[in-house]
């Protein structure tokens, strides 16, 4: 199937390498940005690509199967709406919509007009996360009780270029890094029910310490630092924590507690990992990966997306699961602003684990 590109910023070049480069069932139509030097760029850089005057010549395109929507989060509403109302099949990368209400239009716009949807992230498809799904799904860990979820950090505006957006609406270290870890506990725990949550700005003005903007300052429109719990409807309970206002902590990302062990999950923004297994009796033991995706392998969801539509079936990154994600995670600042816990009313099923010999790429 055939990819127009809209956008060619900063994660543009790893999309425009794999697509066609690692998997063969998609290749790149043509890309185009609203800076012209920078679509020139990446069209130059990764062998001449066609370049698009802007996205409406791109939904115009009868040769263009699927929009792939690498913009910024305040822009993916917009950008996926006009989209799938010019009949072209998205996916976008994450967040799906900056607020649940615009999320769930897109996923409402794309069912009445039978398009297919879905987005990133993908690293819960690699290796390093189906492995801990195995674990799971084999009963390795018994039922699970619940897990422990951090992502922890001092921010973006020491080394991003024009940083100003993370601390802006629609930024903040939920809906910029929250999805990695979100998609990955449902993936693994299943459909959620309820959030409740605490959140605070520590520093309401940040200055950038990265060149070009270097010495200017940010007013802070978003929560730089939540935590808080979500319940899934199994019962297991999983505590979150993300922030953009923390120094050092130990690299421990995910542990899911099970009735018979404990599993620490890798890094949910990779493909690849450590997974780490205790079991009483037999203390920690590193568990070998599965068969699977272990590189930088963005658009591992988009191929498999356009493979699903080829057989008639649900893809794995689909915008049920970028709904679900949405609503959980913007669910952390209403449960705190409004001090009080969240229901979460968006469906949820998990799709089965992956067969990276059923994808059509080189793992
Ligand atoms: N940068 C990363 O390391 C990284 C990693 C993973 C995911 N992401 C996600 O990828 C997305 C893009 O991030 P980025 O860092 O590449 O941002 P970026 O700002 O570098 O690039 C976005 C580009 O989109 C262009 N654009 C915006 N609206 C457009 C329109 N209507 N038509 C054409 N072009 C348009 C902008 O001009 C810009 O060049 C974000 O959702 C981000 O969360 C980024």
């Amino acid at each position: 199937m055939k990819i127009g590109v809209v956008g060619c910023g900063n994660i543009s070049g790893i999309y425009l390498r794999n697509i066609g480069g690692v998997f063969h069932n998609i290749e790149i139509a043509g890309v185009c940005d609203l800076i012209r030097e920078k679509a020139e760029t990446q069209a130059a850089a990764y062998g001449g690509l066609r370049i698009y005057r802007d996205m409406y010549e791109i939904f115009d395109d009868p040769d263009v199967d699927i929009v792939l929507n690498i913009t910024r989060p305040n822009d993916h509403y917009g950008v996926t709406k006009e989209a799938l109302l010019h009949g072209k099949h998205v996916y976008s990368e994450k967040p799906l919509a900056t607020t649940f209400e615009d999320g769930r239009e897109l996923f409402e716009l794309a069912r009445a007009k039978g398009l297919t949807l879905g987005g990133a992230p993908d690293t819960f498809m690699g290796a390093g996360i189906q492995t801990v799904r195995k674990l799971i799904d084999d009963g390795e860990i018994g039922f699970i009780v619940g897990a422990s979820a951090h992502m922890l950090g001092r921010g973006p505006e020491g080394w991003h270029p024009d940083p100003e957006f993370f601390y802006k609406k629609g930024g903040g270290p939920m809906l910029d890094m929250g999805p990695y870890y979100v998609t990955c506990l449902v993936n693994l725990l299943g459909r959620a029910t309820d959030v409740t949550s605490f959140g605070r700005i520590s520093f309401p003005e940040r200055v950038i310490g990265s060149e070009p903007h270097r010495g200017e300052k940010i007013e802070v429109e978003v929560e730089t630092f939540s935590t808080g719990a979500i319940r899934f409807a199994s019962g297991a309970v999983a505590s979150l924590t993300v922030s953009f206002d923390t120094y050092a902590n130990q690299p421990s990302y995910i542990e899911i507690f099970g009735e018979k062990g404990t599993v620490l999950v890798p890094d949910p923004n990779c493909f690849d990992g450590v997974v780490r297994l205790f079991k009483p009796g037999q203390g920690w033991t590193d568990v070998p990966l599965v068969p699977g995706f272990t590189q930088n392998s963005r658009a591992l969801g988009l191929s498999e997306m356009a493979s699903a539509m080829e057989e008639g079936r649900l893809h794995r990154a689909n915008s049920m699961q970028q709904l679900h994600v949405l609503e959980i995670m913007t669910a952390f600042s209403k449960s705190s602003y409004a001090n009080a816990p969240v229901r979460i009313t968006s469906p949820f099923e998990r799709q089965p684990a992956v067969d990276p010999d059923r994808i059509c790429g080189q793992y």
